[in-house]
């Protein structure tokens, strides 16, 4: 086969309603379920999704143009897409590849979650009854126990590499175009559950409530900090994915338009998660702003106490678990584009050695809640960190924000503007604030993500 026809079979999405669903559900992920919900109510509420909605489509959207072009422009994955453009940016590619790598190793984990959670509720729904434990008592046993740790991350991404296996269009998009809506609706439906309950309304307020005393004094840079790193990860860039995504639309797709609709839909979800679960947890009078421990600990109060618990519970889990599958076919479709791509390996053999290799990477954040507890490690700022937490760190805060920072100076300054501008419009589409973005790209983002580099990893105190 020669090179060029090698290039035509890679895949292509089969519609731009199918690319956007694969798309979306990169973006919509436990980031959007577990983290944002929390991260509203501790930062000011509705002063936070203000913040965050500005940095959405002012920075989001403006990276997210970005990567779609150099996909589209180049038909490769992030590696072959700076090596196409320039190889001394390759590096740069391979950053977001080794990011993806390592986030999907704890993701992966944090999946098999999900997928325990729906069981135990289904089992629970039909008729064995709740677990006498405490949300926490249920969480500890089960993360702590080995065995199970190390079968739900398998599960887990045993379940991502047949998909991916299935190809772009024939697996990723295939399940994407089922999974999101089905998503959507069961969120409704827990929504519906949620504010529904005596004592909603108190949620409602904690989120919605704008408290703009938290933008007072230096905690405002603060508050916009955090928005802008769990914006960068919410909207999956940096990673590759965006850029490989991008990489198999046909020539005929709207960027500028999917560069808006993919952000608005993975921001609804977010405030959509919000408005489910706050309620709730006010409902029952737990505490909102537990952080992490509230998808796997404090709703599983909520839903003990909650009439229809147990069905509700189920639907929760298996919408997180949806959401998680299709942000974890997207990383592993980063790492098994580039085996198939740049090392000719065909695509059953490459995705296998992903899988694998993600597996035994995230053998010790799997057990880092049980028999290796006690190992922590050191981020920049000196705090230290059990083992998932700083994979987590690594790949989220420390390689994401390098790949968009150097993407930024790469698209602005070496490769220029006018080649991504002029992908843009190979379609006929008019790009009326090219010159919006290219200020952008060139200025105000780098100068952001460089902030959230160095506020999300430590090096700068707020
Ligand atoms: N965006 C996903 C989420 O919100 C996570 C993710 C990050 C997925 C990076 C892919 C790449 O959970």
């Amino acid at each position: 086969m020669s090179n060029h026809s090698k290039q035509e079979g890679r895949g292509q999405w089969a519609s731009h309603f199918g690319f956007l669903m694969a798309a979306v559900g990169s973006a919509v992920g436990l980031g959007n379920l577990w983290a944002f919900p929390y991260k509203l109510g501790k930062n000011g509420g509705f002063a936070f999704l203000l913040i965050y909605l500005v940095l959405v489509f002012v920075v989001g959207s403006v990276v997210m143009v970005t990567e779609l072009s150099l996909g589209r422009m180049t038909k490769r994955g992030p590696i072959g897409a700076y090596s196409a453009l320039d190889k001394r940016f390759t590096f740069n590619g391979a950053i977001s590849v080794f990011a993806s790598f390592i986030i999907l190793s704890f993701y992966s984990v944090l999946g098999g979650w999900s997928l325990k959670y729906f069981l135990t509720y289904v089992l629970e729904m039909f008729g064995n009854g709740f677990h006498g434990l405490s949300g926490a008592d249920f969480f500890n046993s089960f993360v702590a126990d080995p065995v199970q740790a190390v079968l739900y991350h398998a599960l887990f991404m045993a379940i991502t590499g047949v998909i991916v296996l299935g190809g772009i269009s024939g697996g990723i998009e295939r399940c994407s175009k089922v999974m999101m809506p089905a998503l959507f609706v069961m969120m409704l439906a827990v929504i519906v559950r949620s504010v529904t309950l005596p004592g909603a309304a108190d949620g409602l307020a904690f989120i919605f409530k704008p408290d703009f005393t938290v933008f007072q004094g230096s905690g405002g840079l603060a508050v916009f900090a955090a928005a802008l790193s769990q914006m960068f990860f919410s909207l999956s860039l940096g990673m590759g994915i965006t850029i490989c995504y991008g990489s198999y639309l046909p020539p005929s797709s709207n960027i500028l338009r999917s560069a808006v609709i993919i952000p608005l839909c993975d921001t609804l979800v977010a405030v959509m998660a919000a408005v489910a679960i706050m309620p709730a947890v006010f409902a029952f009078g737990l505490d909102p702003k537990q952080g992490p421990s509230l998808l796997y600990v404090v709703l599983r109060e909520v839903f003990a106490a909650m009439p229809g618990g147990a069905f509700f519970g189920a639907l929760f889990y298996l919408l997180v678990f949806f959401a998680a599958l299709t942000s974890s076919i997207a990383l592993l479709e980063v790492t098994a584009s580039y085996l198939v791509d740049e090392r000719k390996i065909p695509r059953k053999k490459s995705v296998f050695w992903a899988v694998a290799g993600v597996f035994a990477t995230g053998l010790p954040s799997a057990l880092g809640f049980g028999v290796l507890g006690d190992v922590t490690l050191p981020t920049f700022s000196g705090e230290m960190l059990g083992i998932l937490d700083w994979v987590d760190y690594v790949g989220e805060y420390a390689l994401m924000t390098i790949g968009v920072l150097i993407m930024c100076i790469f698209v602005g300054y070496v490769l220029g503007p006018k080649r991504v501008i002029a992908e843009i419009e190979r379609d006929g589409t008019v790009f009326r604030l090219k010159g919006v973005w290219s200020f952008m790209i060139r200025t105000v983002t780098p100068a952001l993500v460089l902030l959230t580099f160095l506020t999300a990893t430590g090096l700068l105190k707020l």
